[in-house]
């Protein structure tokens, strides 16, 4: 089973992107297994905090190297991405010489109510992901503009035109990561 470190962008309890990541967890079962990422209690980066390494840190850290490849589904926020993936970023780039995302497999997807999807934080995050290392799925990217009535009352996808293109898009990631050595 190919374990994937999920990372989540919103910290809201009725998130729609942690109800999308959720619905890509079911559909992946089987082949993948979702490990999320606890986000709420991670500080914004200050390397003084290193001196006494908050247990957020370690936990975040650990997550990540102990994944086969990393999934982030965000929000877009202001045309970029959220502060709380940006922060996560920075402390698993760190200390020097332990970067955790060194080599991940990674892909990225996101949902809004709007009609882009998050295209442009994807965009944004692509970037920066690349600078840290890790082996971003290029293709096929996932823009997903939530539609409420496409999800069941357990969470499912409903909609069958838009859970094919995502069992399709799993399996896209499952061969990239396969394809990346890991
Ligand atoms: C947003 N939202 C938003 N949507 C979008 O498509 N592009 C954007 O630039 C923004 N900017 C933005 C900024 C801030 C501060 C908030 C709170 C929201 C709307 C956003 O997509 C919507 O609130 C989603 O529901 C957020 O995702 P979660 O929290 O439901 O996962």
């Amino acid at each position: 089973m190919t374990k994937i470190a999920v990372l989540v962008g919103s910290l809201r309890k009725d998130s729609i992107n942690r109800k999308f990541a959720g619905a890509l967890e079911k559909l992946a079962a089987g082949q993948m297994e979702f490990v999320f990422a606890d986000l709420a209690n991670l500080p914004h980066y200050n390397e003084d905090l290193w001196d006494n390494v908050p247990e957020s840190v370690t936990q975040l850290k650990a997550v990540i190297e102990n994944a086969d490849a990393v999934l982030i589904v965000t929000p877009e926020y202001s045309r970029t991405y959220p502060g709380v993936i940006k922060d996560a970023v920075d402390w698993a780039t760190r200390p020097w010489g332990k970067n955790s995302w060194a080599g991940k497999p990674l892909a990225i997807t996101g949902t809004s109510p709007g009609a882009i999807g998050t295209a442009i934080a994807q965009n944004h995050l692509r970037t920066t992901m690349v600078a840290v290392g890790t082996a971003v799925m290029g293709q096929p990217e996932l823009y997903y503009s939530y539609k409420p009535e496409h999800f069941g009352a357990n969470g499912d996808i409903v909609d069958e035109a838009t859970k094919t293109y995502l069992e399709s898009w799993i399996g896209s990631f499952a061969g990239w990561i396969a394809n990346t050595g890991r």
